[in-house]
């Protein structure tokens, strides 16, 4: 007789296959994006995220309690001030969008985990990362800018800040700045891998950054490049990170494996706008099942590597997992 091995075995019931799981997703591995608009009444739905909505300070409560209640247990805020001007200066105003929800958020919901993105772009009046001179972006004033912005967001109660701008320096700036104010424990998650995609397109339309017609080509990475996600990487670990990120999740899960087989730093993977959006509508269209894609797609996030994921989907999926 012909000997070959039974596979099926493996899979011969749901229960055998849960004992056998060699990847688990949990919600407890979930951030969800927050965005909130300054000055807004009452909750508006973002057009380009079915699902999604900008919130002003007197809804935010409700919206963290109903994360909360899905069993997500972090989020990741994103700013979208009254006013914005050259230097993005609402950024590191201590009274500031963000700086105020953060403390809000921690005084009714200490445990909740809150994630601060630290990036110019929705703070500036051209909608670019920083600050903007005859040559160009101004990779090392914007620095100094990043640092100040970590630290009123720490002094507000932030656990984690996020730099997202790819600037060069960044993590050890905002180290350093921490540091120097007593915020020895707050941590930093770093974009450390961050591509210039197309699949940011409608985070765009969410964050209030549509006047921005450009694209970060010159300081985002190149989607060709492996070798340098690994630098970008190593470097940022070096800066002092304490969490790497990749951007986006799906199409760069080669880069996920590469760091998570290369480094011991833990990683997170950013399911970003466009992917999110390019699910509902093929749902929408009575193509695929919307949950079952999205379990797919977070279990392959985490086979790969990450340990955690951020996604717009985290809050629908977590009370299925
Ligand atoms: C920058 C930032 C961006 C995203 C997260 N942080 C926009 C950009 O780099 O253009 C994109 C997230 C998404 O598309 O979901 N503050």
């Amino acid at each position: 007789m012909q000997q070959f091995k039974r596979h099926q075995r493996l899979r011969k019931n749901q229960a055998i296959r849960d004992l056998l799981a060699e990847t688990a997703l949990t919600k407890k591995d979930l951030v969800m994006p927050v965005f909130i608009h300054e000055g807004l009444k009452k909750p508006k739905a973002i057009k380009s995220l079915p699902g999604i909505f900008q919130h002003g300070l007197s809804s935010l409560p409700k919206e963290i309690e109903r994360i909360q209640n899905t069993g997500v247990t972090a989020v990741i805020l994103f700013g979208i001030p009254k006013a914005k001007d050259q230097a993005g200066s609402s950024a590191y105003d201590p009274d500031g969008i963000i700086q105020q929800s953060i403390r809000l958020i921690k005084s009714k919901f200490p445990d909740m985990i809150v994630i601060a993105d630290c990036c110019l772009c929705e703070y500036t009046s051209h909608g670019h990362c920083g600050i903007i001179t005859d040559q160009g972006l101004d990779n090392d004033t914007t620095l100094y800018l990043l640092g100040k912005t970590a630290v009123t967001y720490a002094l507000a109660g932030a656990d984690i800040i996020a730099p997202s701008g790819m600037m060069d320096g960044m993590v050890t700036f905002i180290r350093e700045n921490l540091d120097k104010q007593q915020f020895k424990n707050t941590l930093i998650m770093s974009y450390a891998v961050k591509y210039a995609s197309s699949f940011y397109g409608p985070f765009r339309d969410a964050a209030g950054s549509g006047q921005f017609k450009g694209d970060r080509k010159h300081h985002q990475m190149n989607p060709t490049q492996i070798r340098e996600a690994i630098s970008e990487a190593e470097e940022d670990i070096r800066q002092g990170a304490d969490i790497l990120m990749v951007k986006p999740a799906l199409v760069y899960l080669d880069i996920i494996k590469t760091l998570h087989d290369k480094f011991t730093t833990p990683l997170a993977a950013y399911q970003v706008s466009g992917e999110y959006a390019m699910v509902k509508a093929a749902a929408a269209a009575g193509l695929v099942d919307e949950q079952d894609i999205f379990l797919e797609q977070m279990i392959g996030f985490k086979r790969a590597g990450a340990g955690t994921i951020v996604s717009y989907a985290a809050t629908e999926i977590a009370p299925i997992i």
